[in-house]
């Protein structure tokens, strides 16, 4: 009986407190791997994505730059909270656009900033320009008005 309470409280709580989206099937398969569930990362070898993914997001040219990522993979050094991470990310550039834009959305959700929802047409846009190395995806990330947002 008590435990029906408890279940029953925290049905009535959850809309309030765990407004956790689910991860699509492509976060929990392929990118989770590397930066955890939740997007929590490992700090000093996967970026994390809770909390900073939603403040590039919110910039025209960090949106850009997560589409790369999500297609074409990163290379390089890069500040993640202030430390150095010198990783490498594959790309996924065989997944379709509108898998692309879901997780991407989902990634720009976590940690609670809610940018607008990444669309399959925008991840079209980028894959229609020039195909760029996980180097020069880099060097996008790296754009002072985005370390500005993600230092
Ligand atoms: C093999 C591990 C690995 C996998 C798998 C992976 N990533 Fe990454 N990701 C990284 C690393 C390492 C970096 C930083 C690369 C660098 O140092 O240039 C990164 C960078 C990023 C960034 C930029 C973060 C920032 O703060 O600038 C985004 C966004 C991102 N990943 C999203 C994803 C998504 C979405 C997926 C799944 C579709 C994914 N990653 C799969 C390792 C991975």
């Amino acid at each position: 009986m008590k435990r029906a309470w408890v279940f029953a409280v925290a049905l009535l709580l959850k809309p309030v407190l765990g407004r956790a989206e689910p991860a699509p099937p492509l976060y929990e398969n392929r990118c989770s791997v590397c930066h955890q569930a939740g997007g929590v990362g490992v700090p000093g070898a996967y970026p994390r994505l809770a909390g900073r993914a939603g403040a590039i997001a919110g910039l025209t040219d960090g949106r850009r730059a997560m589409v790369s990522a999500a297609l074409y993979g990163v290379a390089g050094v890069l500040k993640v909270d202030g430390q150095t991470v010198v990783g490498v990310m594959p790309g996924f550039a065989e997944v379709k656009d509108a898998e692309i834009a879901a997780v991407l959305t989902y990634v720009s959700h976590l940690g609670g900033a809610h940018p607008k929802p990444f669309t399959a047409a925008e991840v079209a846009k980028v894959r229609q320009g020039d195909s760029l190395t996980p180097n020069q995806v880099n060097a996008l990330l790296r754009q002072p008005a985005i370390t500005a947002v993600a230092p």
